[in-house]
């Protein structure tokens, strides 16, 4: 059992690729696309450590494969309990300013209110130009903010530091 879930909705594969990233920084990481891979909430159990990916879509929403998943959760409320929790996922702070990234800052509410400690992965909003996100906490965002439509130049060394980051933070290998 790999002790690291990635778990990702992307629907142009922009957080996708950023997964596949990641998948490769760990020793033991397991990628589930939230179309393809992902069956039911059990699926959790089998991991330690969750990354949670998504972008943002329509006005700061999840992306679509997350939106059944996020509603069982509330419904269902499954015990997350003793899990360690980070968020990732892309948006477009240029044209979609007003709810950069959202998506991360919503689900970390989902997330945190099942009992998951979602306190990794913090990530600086220096760098970024945007007007609102509902993923800024105390001044950082809540998880890896990736802007491949106005920085991808920038996008591999964001995923790089923040997979450091996190096996600091987490402990991982
Ligand atoms: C109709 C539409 C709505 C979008 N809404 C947002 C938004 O609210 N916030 C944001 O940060 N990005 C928004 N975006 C930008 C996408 O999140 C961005 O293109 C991202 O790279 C898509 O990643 P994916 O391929 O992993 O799905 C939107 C894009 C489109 C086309």
């Amino acid at each position: 059992m790999a002790s690291v879930g990635i778990f990702v909705g992307s629907s142009s594969g922009v957080t996708q690729a950023v997964a596949e990233q990641l998948e490769a920084f760990f020793e033991d990481a397991e990628l589930i696309n939230m179309e393809e891979d992902y069956d039911d909430l059990d699926q959790f159990d089998e991991f330690d450590t969750l990354l949670v990916g998504s972008s943002t879509w329509g006005q700061g929403d999840p992306q679509r494969d997350w939106v059944d998943p996020l509603y069982e959760m509330e419904n269902e409320e499954p015990d997350l309990g003793g899990k360690k929790v980070a968020f990732f996922g892309a948006g477009d702070q240029d044209t979609h300013g007003e709810e950069f990234v959202s998506a991360l800052g919503k689900m970390k509410e989902i997330f945190s209110a099942l009992g998951a400690d979602t306190e990794y992965g913090y990530w600086p909003t220096e760098g970024y130009d945007y007007k609102f996100s509902a993923a800024e906490k105390d001044g950082k965002f809540c998880g890896l903010a990736i802007d491949d439509v106005n920085q991808a130049d920038l996008t591999a060394s964001r995923v790089s530091a923040w997979a450091d980051q996190l096996k600091g933070e987490m402990g991982l290998a």
